[in-house]
């Protein structure tokens, strides 16, 4: 893939390095092409060396090429990161005084852009004009994260993560837009896998990444949402952006986050990986080999509440909101009985939720991993609708998934 990575004058310029990076070892051709202000920031033998390619910033250099019409009609993507209060300005009045905005006026390639700026700058409402008018002509105008800003400044305005960036921009470039049709509601997504301790230094834990619950709640807040992630144990990811993030450990404490968050929630998405046991008692000081050999080779579990299952039972009770859809995942094994599909269609009629997505899971298979694959089903009048969801990075896993949550959202309003 021909990737051009815009660049422009702002202290985040630095960032743009890890995602030239980022697109090169995916074995991406990539093209930096900064604005004048951003070599104030990084020069652009920096640029030139990571990408492998020459660096120019005026559609007067390379005259002979026609540059901008050329890389331009060459790309399949432009990434702008970071863009500055002035680039959406310009880019929003169709400028070309320069040749990032004259290449962008030239691609029909999607165009992601990813702003960093002051909150002020971000909020302002010529800014946030701009933004309507790019992302009305379909270009996608990222959120910034919330966070520190130069200075000792924080709030939104902040440069995503070059890692967030980068995947997101190929959600997009997949074919998965990012509509604002989350705006006006708030979701809950559980992420990770929850462990359950045995004495002060060991704990019965499992593989989850955290990775498909994060790439969940960075796309929900992407599309207008309003996020609370309750995460256990997950592998040092960035924050989802603009999500509000509660950290648990053990199922237990996973379950009374939800329970305190989910009455105000419009869907809740249980995407952990939930122990569903726990050792009955818990040593208060580390268990010895020699001493507590006894209770050290037969650890008595008992069972974990059922998170899913309970914010079920709690709607139908009216102590959530009615139209409230609830989601959850179910890793199977096919076996000489059944298939994966065939469990997951037995599970979400157990679980009385309105969407499962159903994986075939085995060692090495899904967890960690950055792909994913299986089924959406979503429970209706009639039989479960099932959707075949096909191989895809965890965040177009999400984007297929918000849908389906949409979609039972709409379903329970028309019904309830
Ligand atoms: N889940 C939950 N609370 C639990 C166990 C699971 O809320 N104690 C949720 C998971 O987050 C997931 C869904 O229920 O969204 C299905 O989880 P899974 O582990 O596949 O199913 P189990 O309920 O554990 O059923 P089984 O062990 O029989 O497959």
């Amino acid at each position: 893939m021909k990737v051009i990575v815009g660049v422009a004058g702002g202290i985040a310029a630095y960032k743009a390095c890890h995602l030239v990076r980022n697109f090169k070892e995916a074995g991406d051709e990539v093209r930096v092409i900064p604005t004048p202000s951003a070599l104030n920031f990084i020069g652009a033998a920096t640029f030139e060396a990571l990408s492998g390619n020459s660096v120019s910033t005026s559609v007067f250099e390379g005259v002979d090429e026609v540059q901008h019409v050329r890389l331009g009609q060459e790309a399949d993507a432009v990434v702008i990161a970071p863009a500055t209060a002035d680039l959406l300005a310009r880019l929003a009045a169709g400028r070309a005084d320069d040749l990032l905005s004259a290449t962008v006026l030239v691609a029909t390639c999607p165009v992601i852009v990813a702003p960093a700026m002051h909150t002020e700058m971000w909020l302002n409402p010529a800014t946030q004009a701009n933004v309507h008018t790019l992302r009305s002509r379909g270009v996608t105008v990222l959120e910034p994260a919330s966070g520190r800003l130069t200075g000792v400044d924080s709030g939104p305005g902040r440069l995503l993560e070059p890692e967030q960036i980068a995947d997101l921009a190929r959600m997009v470039i997949a074919g998965q837009k990012l509509p604002r049709d989350w705006e006006g509601k708030s979701v809950l997504i559980t992420a990770g896998g929850t462990q359950e301790n045995l004495d002060p230094v060991r704990y019965l834990g499992n593989r989850s990444s955290g990775r498909q619950g994060f790439a969940l709640a960075e796309v929900a807040a992407q599309r207008g949402a309003r996020v609370c992630v309750v995460a256990g144990a997950t592998e040092e990811l960035p924050t989802p952006a603009g999500a509000q993030v509660v950290r648990v450990t053990s199922t237990e404490e996973m379950a009374q986050a939800v329970a305190e968050h989910a009455p105000q929630a419009d869907a809740l998405i249980m995407a952990a990986a939930v122990a569903d046991f726990r050792p009955a008692s818990r040593a208060g000081a580390k268990m010895k080999k020699g001493q507590d050999e006894a209770a050290l080779n037969s650890i008595k579990l008992v069972e974990n509440p059922d998170i899913l299952r309970t914010a079920v039972l709690a709607r139908e009770r009216g102590e959530l909101k009615a139209g409230m859809a609830i989601a959850g995942f179910a890793a199977e094994t096919g076996d000489e009985r059944h298939s994966a599909l065939e469990y997951g269609l037995a599970k979400l009629e157990r679980k009385g939720c309105d969407l499962l997505m159903c994986n075939e899971v085995g060692v090495g298979k899904v967890f960690g991993e950055r792909h994913n694959r299986g089924w959406l089903l979503r429970a209706g009048e009639g039989e479960p609708e099932v959707t075949e969801v096909p191989d895809g990075s965890k965040y177009e896993i999400a984007g297929a998934y918000l849908s389906q949550v949409l979609r039972a959202l709409d379903q329970r309003s028309l019904h309830g």
